[in-house]
């Protein structure tokens, strides 16, 4: 099934005829077309679409409130009146208001439908992101205008589209409730003409049209059964009747030749940005040092990478590469928590330094005041997720370091030489991150997200050294 054409009634006015359109163009498509699927639903709290379309009074499975919390589109739809489905509304909306962030939320749920024909969407009264979701997925808006302010009000849409760079070209004015019995002197002879040229004048395009105000569909709605009536069953002997077919018959036309869809294009936005991500994954992967940069020990093969304990990146980008996790714990106990004796991987003190090293970033640099080759000094931080610097050390680099009998290389220097030292062994003004990684997936810091938060902290952190 071809995905499905969206078309969104949307004006920031309340009372300019947005409901009566959305329901009565559902039940008009339908009438002109048979096979077209046609499916309805509202994201106002009031419950006329439900009032117009509900056949039976069992529970439904759901409403339009979890098209926000995962609900599946195809689930939701019940099959109703005229043979249009709808999605019963919610008065939930509200309070998931606060939960609700992005404008692309709906486009999500309605992208897995598969129903296909059109889909229309009655909104709030309001710009709020129900509305903005409600735009975000559109083929076409209809903005029903009835007065020179409601037109005004039209730019807040106009500023919606231009901000998330969607096009215009998805946008309609229709003149609604156009009293005509109105006439003016002049150029413009009546409320319809005068919208028009105003709509013109700042660049919106109309639908072809309009709706007039009709008693007759106005008293539709008030009844002894306390139902709505459609104007196709109970107003065909109105103007609206010919006027509401005209717009079904121009959003019909239209849903025919765009071939290619709102949903279509937001399925390949997101899949050119996962390539753009994958890509820099990739980049990102092909620059590991293949071995730990303590004891060099291989980690990063074409295929896996085996557990490694730390993240390590040099602030130039210039190495990145992982520390087996032992590795990092040993030195940081031996050089700069000052505990001379060994400490084993089940000492609790190591348990201890493994979990709060969740949350920090540990930063090597040259110390302030290091100059001297042979007196060379070592900052060494600690800053929590934030960037804030928690503790700061500083040591004195030794090569090589007494031992009982005998004297060894310091630990600290392999990991230096690959990372901090220039060619002759002088800490340079790079500094060094060290940040805990998913044992399971090494990997993982290197995804966009991961890595972003990383580079950020990053940031802070350079202020904030000398
Ligand atoms: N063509 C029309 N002629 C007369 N009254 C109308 C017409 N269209 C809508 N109305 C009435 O105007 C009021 C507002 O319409 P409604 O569709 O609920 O607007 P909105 O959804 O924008 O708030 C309702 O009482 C409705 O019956
Ligand atoms: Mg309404």
């Amino acid at each position: 099934m071809s995905t499905p054409y969206i078309v969104t009634i949307a004006s920031d006015k309340g009372g300019v005829g947005k409901t009566t359109l959305a329901t009565n163009l559902a039940i008009y498509l339908k009438a002109m077309h048979e096979d077209l699927p046609v499916t309805l639903f509202s994201l106002d709290n009031h419950f006329s679409v439900d009032r117009m379309f509900r056949l039976s009074q069992e529970d439904s499975s759901g409403t339009v409130a979890d098209l926000f919390t995962g609900g599946r589109f195809d689930d939701l739809m019940e099959t109703g009146e005229y043979g249009v489905q709808f999605i019963p509304s919610s008065n939930q909306l509200l309070e998931l208001r606060p939960d609700i962030d992005h404008p692309a939320l709906l486009s999500k749920a309605l992208r897995r439908s598969k129903s296909g024909g059109i889909i229309i969407i009655d909104t709030r009264p309001d710009l709020d992101v129900f509305t903005q979701n409600a735009l975000f997925a559109a083929d076409r808006v209809i903005i029903p205008v009835k007065d020179a302010p409601s037109l005004e009000n039209c730019r807040h849409i106009y500023d919606f589209f231009d901000k998330h760079n969607l096009s215009r070209r998805a946008l309609r004015i229709l003149p609604c409730l156009i009293d005509g019995r109105i006439h003016f002197d002049g150029p413009f002879r009546d409320p319809y003409q005068l919208l028009k040229a105003y709509a013109l004048n700042r660049g919106y395009r109309c639908l072809e049209g309009y709706i007039a105000k009709s008693p007759k569909v106005e008293s539709l709605n008030t009844n002894p059964e306390g139902k709505i009536y459609p104007v196709l069953t109970h107003g065909r002997q109105t103007d609206v009747h010919v006027q509401l077919a005209h717009v079904a018959r121009q959003v019909y036309l239209d849903s025919i030749e765009k071939q290619q869809r709102r949903l279509d294009d937001i399925r390949q936005e997101e899949a050119h940005s996962q390539e753009v991500h994958q890509t820099a994954f990739l980049k990102r992967r092909r620059k590991l040092s293949p071995s730990c940069l303590v004891c060099d020990h291989t980690l990063v093969h074409d295929d896996r990478i085996d557990p490694a304990g730390y993240f390590a990146m040099t602030s130039d980008g210039e190495v990145i590469g992982y520390l087996e996790e032992e590795c990092f714990a040993k030195l940081i106990f031996r050089y700069f928590y000052g505990s001379r004796r060994s400490v084993e991987p089940n000492d609790p003190i190591w348990d201890l330094f493994r979990e709060t090293a969740q949350r920090s970033y540990f930063v090597l640099h040259r110390a302030p005041h290091t100059r001297n080759f042979y007196q060379q000094q070592l900052s060494f931080y600690r800053f929590d997720e934030t960037g804030l610097e928690v503790s700061h050390k500083i040591v004195e680099l030794h090569e090589f370091e007494k031992r009982l009998l005998s004297k060894e290389r310091s630990d600290l220097f392999p990991l230096l030489e690959r990372t901090l030292f220039d060619n002759e062994g002088r800490l340079s003004d790079t500094f060094l991150v060290l940040r805990k990684v998913s044992t399971d997936l090494p990997e993982e810091i290197l995804f966009d997200q991961s890595f972003n938060d990383l580079t950020d902290c990053m940031a802070r952190i350079r202020k904030q050294l000398p």
